[in-house]
């Protein structure tokens, strides 16, 4: 289907090693939408999976003011100085300003200093691009700290009164420390586009196509327009299509992707992706509920929501498409148990295996602080055994 984007045999790969997000206090409930326009809680949820979602709110506040509350925390949270950031990428469709990019104006507003900054513009799939943009930089490069950011203001692009697209999003951003490791991270990649998708779902005027007018204001031109059932049969076949060849060409099965990090723009969609790829729910990252559709930034906001879950060493798909067309999907093994993680496993109560059984490791651990663990420890395995 497309072209591989990304070296198969190189020793050092980017890999995540912190992620951390934030989403505006203001809540926008199903409720709340169904007295704006005819809806209905029922039918939103029935039909996208959402309940509600975050809106940012606040004069002058854009999409920079969400990407650096991320970054912030991302760097408090990982240790890290903001001199020590050799790059930062920010994934928006919402920038506050035509120029200069948000990226320029997180680092400004995250004390980033006198580094490469710039934004990468490919809808909901905006993050999956930056990510595989920070990777050849950490393959090919000196760059040791590289900082993405994926983070929209959907809200300050949505018409209030078009309950066919005010309901599915939501604004909040999230942001991922990317590091060079000789034993987790990226290992394949694959970015794609078609822009005969543009009809389907784009933003009238506002561009230098159709620069605002009074006259493009009053037509409510500066909001999405979007035909949603010919973006939905896309969505399905192209987030299957993409975590099928990303399995295939990594000799991957349902068995062994850990967890699918869907690009989240309804349930029906990440659904019906899963089925199609024979994943149970329980490995499909799933956060619609509670943020919609935040475009560039349901991913890493996925990360955030369960990094608390991963273990170094899972195996995982991210999938998005979006607006142009544009698809793409990350296969990456994650690179780092959380502190939380690492203490349980200290005191032998986490660091199980997929199968529910403790590592050697650990059994043996437990064995050494406590003998009379040794006949428990034994007979269960060799009662998996049997
Ligand atoms: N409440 C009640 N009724 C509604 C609403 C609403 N909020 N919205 C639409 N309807 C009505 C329609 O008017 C239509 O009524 P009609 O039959 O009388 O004409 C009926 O519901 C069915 O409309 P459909 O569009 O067929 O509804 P569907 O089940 O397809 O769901 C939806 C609509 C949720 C938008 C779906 O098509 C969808 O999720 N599409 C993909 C959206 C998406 O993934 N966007 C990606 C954005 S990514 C980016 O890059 C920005």
């Amino acid at each position: 289907m497309t072209k591989k984007a990304k070296k198969q045999n190189s020793s050092i790969r980017a890999a995540i090693t912190g992620v951390h997000g934030y989403v505006p206090p203001d809540v926008l409930t199903n409720a709340e939408l169904a007295r704006m326009v005819d809806t209905s809680d029922q039918w939103i949820l029935e039909r996208t999976g959402i309940k509600e979602r975050h809106i940012l709110k606040g004069k002058g506040l854009g999409t920079s003011h969400m990407g650096a509350e991320a970054v912030r925390g991302l760097l408090k949270k990982t240790g890290t100085a903001p001199g020590d950031v050799d790059l930062l990428i920010c994934a928006t469709t919402t920038p506050d300003f035509v120029f200069p990019s948000t990226a320029n104006l997180i680092c400004d507003m995250s004390d980033i200093r006198g580094i490469g900054s710039f934004d990468v513009q490919a809808a909901c799939s905006g993050f999956v691009y930056a990510l595989t943009i920070a990777a050849q930089f950490i393959e090919g490069s000196a760059f040791r700290k590289i900082v993405v950011v994926g983070a929209d203001k959907m809200s300050s692009i949505i018409d209030y009164t078009d309950r066919a697209t005010c309901v599915l999003f939501g604004d909040g951003a999230g942001a991922v420390l990317v590091e060079p490791s000789r034993k987790y991270g990226i290992l394949d990649t694959l970015i794609a586009s078609d822009g005969a998708g543009m009809k389907h779902l784009h933003q009238k005027a506002g561009g230098s196509r159709m620069p605002p007018t009074a006259e493009t204001v009053a037509k409510r031109l500066h909001f999405v327009h979007q035909e949603g059932a010919a973006v939905y049969k896309f969505a399905i076949a192209r987030m299957a299509e993409v975590a099928t060849e990303l399995m295939a060409r990594n000799r991957l099965t349902k068995d062994t992707v850990d967890w699918l990090v869907p690009h989240q723009a309804n349930l029906r969609i990440i659904e019906a992706t899963a089925e199609r790829l024979g994943l149970p729910a329980k490995r499909v990252m799933v956060t619609i509920q509670k943020y919609g559709n935040t475009t560039a930034a349901t991913i890493p906001l996925c990360l955030w929501d369960y990094e608390q879950k991963l273990k170094a060493g899972d195996r995982l798909i991210l999938a998005a498409f979006g607006g142009g067309f544009t698809w793409g999907g990350i296969y990456m093994t994650w690179a780092y148990d959380t502190p939380a993680q690492r203490s349980e496993s200290k005191t032998g109560e986490g660091n199980r295996t997929k199968d529910g059984r403790k590592s050697l490791a650990v059994r043996l651990a437990s064995i050494v602080r406590a003998p009379f663990a040794l006949r428990a420890a034994f007979s269960t395995s060799l009662l998996r055994r049997g």
